[in-house]
């Protein structure tokens, strides 16, 4: 029998309550969970038609995170800069529709977290392998910044980094595990995050690595 059976992801994992992190930031302890079957073949559909690749910063780096997108827009970098696009430039086509199970998460979670009506029209998928992180950012490339952002985390574990509106504000490091989401919105939709870097680790959803959607509305 193959190791990575849906089954044996989906049914340890279960809703287990909302956390506040601070005025606007919610952690919802495996809210994407129960959704893990369907979220897994869905996305094995997508990065089968747009596969995920590792972009260049605009400063000429090669981000070691490797990604790719799904929904009407999708987030790139290259040495233009970033934004996003409705075209993938590696195929030259539109990228693949937002699955109805990503959308149906993404509203859920969004609801769940005091966000209603959250309707994503981008979906950034980062594939995080052991050793990989992403540094301290600010998600301020969407032009309706009162809509919040949405993140998944699928497979093996991460520590998240919340900190504040300035880079240089104080960090909250947030364990988050398989099915964990986290929302972002309101006061601390500016807020700085990133990922440490990864440890070695193995889950069934998708073996050593880590699989994070982040869902915005674009436009
Ligand atoms: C991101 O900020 O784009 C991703 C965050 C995460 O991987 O949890
Ligand atoms: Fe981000």
């Amino acid at each position: 029998m193959n190791a990575v059976t849906p089954d044996l992801f989906e049914s340890p994992v279960e809703f287990q309550g909302t956390v506040p992190i601070e005025p606007g930031a919610v952690l919802l302890r495996g809210f994407a969970g129960p959704h893990a079957t369907t979220l897994h073949a869905d996305l094995m559909r997508v990065v089968a038609e747009a596969p995920l690749r590792h972009l260049v910063t605009p400063g000429g780096f090669r981000m070691s995170v490797a990604m790719s997108n799904c929904g009407a827009l999708g987030w790139v970098s290259d040495r233009r800069g970033y934004r996003y696009d409705a075209i993938d430039p590696d195929s030259g086509r539109p990228w693949p529709p937002l699955p109805a199970s990503f959308m149906q998460l993404a509203t859920q979670a969004a609801a769940a977290a005091g966000f209603e009506g959250f309707a994503p029209d981008a979906c950034l998928i980062n594939r995080y392998e052991p050793g990989t992180r992403l540094s301290l950012h600010q998600d301020r490339d969407e032009r309706d910044l009162r809509q919040p952002i949405v993140s998944v985390s699928l497979g093996i574990p991460a520590v998240f980094l919340f900190g504040g509106a300035k880079r240089a504000d104080t960090t909250q490091r947030i364990p988050l595990g398989h099915g964990d989401v986290v929302a972002w919105g309101g006061p601390a939709r500016l807020h700085h995050h990133g990922v440490l870097p990864l440890k070695d680790a193995w889950h069934p959803f998708m073996g050593a690595c880590r699989i994070n959607l982040t869902f915005r509305k674009a436009r």
